[in-house]
């Protein structure tokens, strides 16, 4: 495990910001121990058990007051933004919920409990008789056929109240130390049934900065009054992260949220900047799941944002997804004279899932940043049913494809993107959308609306930081079925044999954004090393069993457990199976098995380092959920993860 000087000392500003500061033996030895470093028993389930909790069969779409305003906040800047979504057709392209973020809140009233909303920001909350309510602006909110959303901490405090700036140390509004806990921590059963029950919210947001930043070094603990959290999260050294304690801390958010809505029509969304090894439990506890510390709006950051969620296909689906922080068009670098950026911006969203959350002044969009909001073509990609995210087919730093498999299975969408500054080119191959090389391949154009065709490869110049996007059919490599890596709305990894949770060396790390060049240098990171991958090794490696490459595939460690939802639709699984050549335990043996609703269907030998890979096949006419577990024997000694293929694992026969 990586430590660090525990005499180092760090003056952010912002989320975070006391974060660093050393954690307790206790802490240490828990959270990188105990629980976690256990390995989980690998029975099949017999059933779908990914998140039901909840409401996301499809990434969320609306408005957030944050990027926008800040705590600069105000009902009207809300409600005229809202009507902005309403009259310029955005609620009808599907833009629903009005998420009012950081800022909202007067105090809360110690005799009570009860949070009090500031009159001041949110007139319509003073209720007549001295009364103090959020429901007439939730009921304004879906008045206007839309969901108003709320945000929270799990902490005490919340991100601003730290203060970010001179401006907002004097906007936060102050209070003794019990008015100022405005946050989740010993009032969630309260706090989720007053905003989702009484006031009626349907989508919240809960923040962790009262859980990581208001440590004994923290400045508004020690000057401005609030109540000091021992951190739980620290970005730098993610194993001195007490994981469990956060992880339970929203997970008991989403019980009470499923207490007070057991209609389960609210969404949940977990802001822990992809911390806390969120990537491994998020998709087990909310709906939305930050991948990073907060985006900003210049190039550089929107991709770090994208590229902590794009490697995470696997761990998206409908019911959770990867969030990759709010849409910053409107601003910066994405603003109406920069609208080539501003269009790459939303096209990579889209092809990830990600949540399509506005961070605009709507009252001032110009008609050129609101069409690419309600570009139909681009918006149906994000929101098609099936609820693939996208898998990157060709990576690098200049230029990456990012494919996604629509619900109708002729169907790709796909997004080209020159990250760079330069013009280039690019090849795109029929095999980088799994179609056919010796048969026609059609595109349209999702921008110009234009179509086009070619057989098996073609070649495209990109203007700097141009996306192409477009919706592609042709004959697919599959005539009858589907590889597993085009169907990651139908994945589950419910197990993904990671023991150790490890730093991901190949996401560009980069510090939170609000410390700026003074924070004294710390590196962030975030786990998640090691995870299932669509297409590639754990590792990001190419797919190989014993010198045979696999351009289709899952790439995971044994000791790890999947659900795949056939819904009785395909006829038969099919896979070779073995251990990857990039493993570095070259000892151990691992057995392949294939369960159908919890029979086991078929069964591969021990296989080894070095042994060509097995063919598996298992009948699954009727079956609803068809699990594969990669178990381990023998023990690794000391000699590390393995790390297996099920190299074109395909669902295929009769589609019904
Ligand atoms: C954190 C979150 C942001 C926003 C602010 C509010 O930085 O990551 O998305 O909610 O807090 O202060």
């Amino acid at each position: 495990m990586h430590t660090r000087p525990t005499s180092r000392r760090h003056s952010l500003s912002h989320p975070l910001r006391a974060a660093m500061l050393p954690l307790t033996a206790a802490i240490l030895t828990l959270s990188a121990g105990g629980a976690f470093a256990q390995q989980a028993p690998l029975k099949p389930s017999g059933k779908w058990t990914a998140l039901t909790r909840g409401h996301a069969p499809l990434p969320p779409m609306g408005w957030s007051s944050w990027n926008a305003f800040l705590i600069d906040l105000s009902e009207d800047k809300v409600l005229d933004s809202a009507k902005v979504i309403v009259d310029s057709g955005l609620a009808k392209a599907g833009y629903i919920y009005i998420n009012v973020d950081d800022g909202w809140w007067a105090k809360r009233d110690t005799a009570t409990g009860r949070m009090v909303v500031n009159t001041k920001l949110f007139p319509s909350a003073a209720i007549a008789g001295g009364g103090n309510s959020f429901k007439p602006f939730a009921d304004r909110i879906k008045s206007m056929g839309l969901k108003p959303g709320i945000y929270s901490d799990l902490g005490h405090n919340s991100c601003s109240q730290q203060g970010n700036s001179p401006e907002d140390i004097a906007r936060v509004p102050k209070g003794t130390l019990d008015e100022l806990a405005i946050g989740l921590r010993d009032n969630v059963e309260r706090d989720i049934a007053l905003y989702m029950g009484e006031w009626g919210f349907d989508y919240i947001k809960v923040d962790a900065c009262g859980v990581a930043a208001y440590g004994p070094e923290s400045k508004a603990v020690k000057e401005r009054g609030y109540r000091m959290v021992e951190p739980w999260i620290d970005p730098v050294s993610p194993l001195r992260t007490d994981i469990k304690r956060v992880r339970s801390g929203y997970e008991q958010v989403g019980a009470a949220l499923e207490k007070v809505r057991p209609a389960n029509d609210f969404t949940f969304s977990i802001c822990v900047w992809g911390d806390a090894d969120v990537r491994n439990w998020g998709q087990h506890v909310g709906n939305v799941v930050r991948t990073s510390a907060d985006i900003a709006p210049w190039w550089g950051r929107m991709l770090h944002t994208f590229d902590s969620a794009s490697h995470r296909a696997l761990y998206a689906r409908p019911g959770s997804w990867n969030d990759p922080d709010m849409l910053f068009i409107g601003h910066g670098e994405f603003d109406e004279n920069n609208l080539t950026k501003a269009r790459t911006h939303f096209a990579l969203w889209a092809i990830i899932n990600a949540p399509l959350i506005i961070g605009q002044d709507l009252r001032k969009a110009p008609a050129s940043l609101l069409d690419i909001y309600r570009n139909a073509d681009i918006v149906a990609l994000n929101q098609d049913k099936a609820g693939n995210a996208g898998v990157i087919a060709f990576d690098s730093h200049d230029i990456q494809i990012i494919v996604k498999q629509l619900a109708d299975p002729g169907k790709k969408g796909v997004v080209i993107v020159n990250r760079t500054g330069t013009e280039l080119t690019a090849d795109l191959l029929a095999s980088h959308l799994k179609l056919g090389a010796d048969a026609p391949v059609q595109l349209r154009d999702l921008w110009s609306k234009q179509s086009s065709s070619f057989t098996g490869a073609t070649t495209f110049k990109l203007k700097p930081h141009e996306s192409l996007v477009f919706e592609a059919s042709g004959k697919r490599e599959l005539a009858d079925g589907l590889y597993l890596s085009e169907m990651p709305g139908r994945l589950h990894v419910a197990n993904d044999g990671v023991l150790q949770p490890q730093a991901d060396p190949t996401i560009y790390r980069s510090i939170n954004v609000w410390s700026g060049t003074k924070s004294g240098g710390e590196r962030p990171q975030y786990l998640g090393w090691g995870g299932a991958q669509a297409d590639m090794t754990p590792y990001d490696g190419s797919l190989q069993i014993n010198g045979k490459g696999y351009r289709s595939g899952i790439g995971i460690l044994a000791g790890s457990r999947m659900e795949v939802a056939n819904r009785g639709q395909y006829g038969l699984f099919k896979a070779a199976v073995g251990v990857d050549d990039a493993t570095r335990n070259t000892r151990d043996t691992v057995v392949f098995e294939v369960y159908g609703d919890g029979r086991l269907l078929a069964k591969s030998k021990p296989l080894r380092w070095g042994q060509p890979a097995a063919s598996l096949q298992a009948k699954v006419d009727g079956v609803k959920v068809v699990e594969l577990i990669a178990r381990q024997q023998g023990s690794s000694g000391g000699a590390g993860n393995l790390v297996v293929t099920w190299g074109e694992a395909a669902l295929t026969g009769a589609v019904r």
